[in-house]
């Protein structure tokens, strides 16, 4: 026993704990100083074109085309020639073959669009690598499974592909996004014309290229890059036979106008502004880590984001204090950098979306709390902000912020609960948190959301349906459900 050492009898003076940056290497992408649009599986050169940038650097990366009416023409006639000529009668069997590789090579390419994607839309690398690249390669898997079982998925109803569809999604999850629509558009035998949001055009644009390593028979999917006005062209072209659309309820409705009376499908998976309710029974220190998941994770550019806490009076002081203390501890930074919990908002006009926001929920009388965090000065940055002392009728209440701020409501019984968290124009998704499973069942009854999580929040996999109704919009994507949008029945 003698040598051990006697423990020194006074410990050094506490420091403060600071993480080194673990930074992830920016090599891995190889960026071309312009990009066309993938057409007929060539680049088509572009007319018009613009500047993408990282938003956390404001770094320009690569000049890519605002495509035009006319172009957006030749990239429909590519995929409806695709469509005739092979691609709708090609078995099941075969057009799966086409997604298993293409889930393949994502998963072996995953390092790089990671990095592409926290690169050019401003998420934490955690959250690329971890969430959106393994989802998006699911959602491959999951519907090449499906493409020889349709007649199986919807016995005696004959389904048929639909035509061409055309995509238009938006840049909070580009990649993951994209493969939400194309991978079941694709395993029923559809062609695609797809266009990403303006500000985060890279993924998809890289992803051609993983089309053409899978083989991918030409003109299945093109993609064309551009702002509202691209997407204009492509809702309102004659030989597009579906729109499916994520994004905002503004636009959303207008696409809606524009396509009533002509027979044209559509989905529309447009905003949210979720309640996330927690009991008094909850285990709380798992519900800090579903709250802190439900609205800061992706900076709270997500349409299910839990952006409406409801706690129950009696934990309310012990909730708010456990919160407040767990959102000092985010880091908040370099999204190439592996410990940003909280990566860049991805424009900046959302920026100034989130900012006219907050001064109205000062202004209408809310109280706010923001830890304190030294900003990067420069690119678009937003601090991890919670409102206490927030009524419904607040703007900050009611609107979808799309950034890191959440709005903290009470009640006191679980049918108040249900009322306040129904008291939206939205209807996506919703979480409840409490220990008792009756509690659970019947909440989930009656929340009137496509999605209720509980115990648990943002968690996602693709044999489960995702969308919404009210003003959330309609369709369902993931699952068998999913299928559904992009097949025609004989009945
Ligand atoms: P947005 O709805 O304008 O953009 C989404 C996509 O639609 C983009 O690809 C855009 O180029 C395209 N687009 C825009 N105008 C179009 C038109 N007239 N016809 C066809 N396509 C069109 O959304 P934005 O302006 O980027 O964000 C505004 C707000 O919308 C956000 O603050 C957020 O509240 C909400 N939003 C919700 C999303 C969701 O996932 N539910 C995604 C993005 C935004
Ligand atoms: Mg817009």
């Amino acid at each position: 026993m003698t040598d051990i050492q006697p423990r020194k009898s006074v410990s050094p003076a506490p420091t403060s704990w600071e993480y080194a940056p673990a930074l992830e290497s920016r090599d891995v992408v190889t960026l071309r100083e312009r990009y066309g649009h993938f057409v007929g599986g060539e680049w088509l050169e572009p007319r018009e074109t613009y500047a993408t940038i990282s938003p956390s650097s404001e770094e320009r990366l690569a000049e890519v085309g605002q495509a035009t009416a006319e172009e957006v023409d030749l990239a429909v006639v590519a995929a409806r020639d695709a469509f005739s000529n092979g691609w709708s009668n090609l078995p099941g069997s075969e057009r799966a073959k086409y997604l298993f590789r293409i889930a393949r090579i994502l998963q072996e390419r995953s390092r790089e669009f990671a990095v592409l994607e926290s690169l050019n839309g401003g998420k934490p690398i955690k959250e690329s690598r971890d969430v959106d690249l393994p989802l998006a390669a699911a959602h491959f898997f999951y519907y090449a499974g499906w493409a020889d079982k349709l007649e199986y998925a919807f016995a005696n109803r004959r389904p048929k592909p639909v035509g061409v569809a055309g995509q238009i999604i938006p840049w909070n999850f580009p990649l993951l996004m994209l493969a939400w629509k194309i991978a079941p558009a694709l395993a029923c035998g559809n062609t695609v014309v797809l266009k990403p949001a303006e500000t985060t055009p890279l993924t998809a644009l890289l992803f051609c290229d993983v089309l053409r390593q899978a083989e991918l028979p030409p003109g299945v999917v093109n993609i064309v890059t551009g702002d509202g006005r691209t997407g204009a062209a492509l809702v309102t072209h004659e030989d597009v036979d579906k729109i499916a659309f994520t994004g905002s309820t503004e636009v959303g409705k207008a696409i809606q106008r524009e396509l009533a009376g002509t027979g044209k499908r559509l989905t529309l998976e447009l905003g949210g502004k979720a309640a996330n309710v927690i009991f008094d029974d909850a285990a709380l220190d798992q519900a800090v880590e579903g709250i802190v998941n439900g609205i800061y994770f992706n900076q709270g550019h997500v349409c299910c984001a839990g952006s409406r806490l409801l706690v129950q009076e009696s934990i309310y002081e012990q909730l708010i204090g456990k919160l407040k203390r767990r959102l000092s501890t985010l880091r908040v930074g370099d999204p190439l950098d592996k410990n940003t919990d909280v990566g860049a908002i991805n424009s900046k006009m959302q920026l100034e979306r989130i900012e006219e926001l907050v001064a109205a929920g000062k202004e209408e009388g809310a109280e706010i709390y923001q830890p304190p965090c030294k900003l990067p000065e420069k690119g678009y940055w937003f601090v991890p902000t919670v409102f206490t002392n927030v009524a419904q009728s607040y703007r900050i209440a009611q609107e979808e912020i799309f950034g890191p701020v959440l709005s903290v409501l009470t009640f006191r019984t679980p049918d108040e609960a249900v009322e306040k968290a129904n008291n939206t124009m939205y209807g996506l998704s919703a979480g409840v948190w409490t220990e008792k499973g009756s509690r659970i069942l019947s909440m989930a009854q009656r929340l009137r959301a496509g999605v209720v999580w509980a115990n648990t929040y943002n968690r996602f996999d693709p044999a489960s349906p995702f969308g919404g109704y009210r003003e959330s919009g309609f369709g369902r994507e993931g699952g068998r459900h999913g299928l559904e949008p992009y097949l025609s029945f004989d009945e």
